[in-house]
């Protein structure tokens, strides 16, 4: 089976020093930089957009891998693309043409990545699977960060697996993922793990690795 990935989410960092926490999070061992854009509309929270993304971009070499929770989304693919982003995940709720949104970003040279929200059937992937590098299965409600892991999106992750077959589609977790969750989505077939605060806990760079360490062995 596949190496899993871990992506860690800055939405649990400290936002006043978001340089030095990339720096800090990819030193410890991150293998991606997992970035949560909000817009206080498709969500109820509000976070950053394509400058803070840009600006984040000089600190590290890592995957940049951006999260798109902003409806609509298409208008803005553009400026995500030119800020840096490598993969570009937007919510299947979030687009009227999801078709369309993931050309966009194909056309952008990036990757193009699908989110679905916990009541969203993984059915709606069905007819795009050829446009997707990547299928982001929240296991939360989009929004905020700490929240617990809904487990009936287990059955979820199964079912996406045996939709992609033997595509080269990733399937990323994100929401309440810990040690004790971890290995539940691993052995569904998820392979790229987001974390927030689950690795940002401690607060320091030596707790990040431990953070990071202890998932990955789970
Ligand atoms: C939630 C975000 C997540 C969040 C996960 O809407 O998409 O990426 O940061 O946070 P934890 O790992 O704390 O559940
Ligand atoms: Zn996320």
């Amino acid at each position: 089976s596949r190496d899993i990935l871990i992506a860690s989410s800055i939405l649990a960092s400290d936002f006043s020093k978001l340089g030095q926490e990339v720096r800090d999070v990819a030193e410890a061992g991150a293998d991606w930089i997992h970035l949560d854009v909000m817009d206080g509309h498709f969500v109820p929270n509000i976070t950053f957009g394509p400058d803070v993304i840009k600006s984040l971009r000089p600190h590290s070499d890592k995957i940049f891998d951006t999260h798109l929770m902003i409806e609509p989304c298409d208008p803005y693919l553009e400026a995500f693309a030119k800020a840096g982003s490598d993969i570009i995940t937007v919510h299947a709720e979030a687009t009227k043409h999801l078709d369309r949104s993931l050309q966009a970003i194909r056309n952008l040279g990036k990757k193009a990545g699908v989110s679905l929200n916990p009541h969203t059937p993984e059915s709606v992937l069905e007819y795009v699977l050829d446009r997707l590098d990547l299928v982001l299965i929240m296991t939360v409600n989009p929004g905020f960060g700490g929240q617990k892991f809904i487990h009936a999106m287990v059955e979820k992750t199964r079912k996406v697996k045996d939709m992609i077959g033997d595509r080269p589609i990733d399937i990323e977790i994100d929401g309440g993922v810990t040690p004790e969750t971890a290995p539940l989505v691993a052995a569904a077939g998820a392979n790229v793990l987001v974390a927030g605060s689950a690795v940002f806990k401690g607060g320091t760079i030596d707790s990040y690795g431990a953070n990071i360490a202890a998932i990955r062995k789970a």
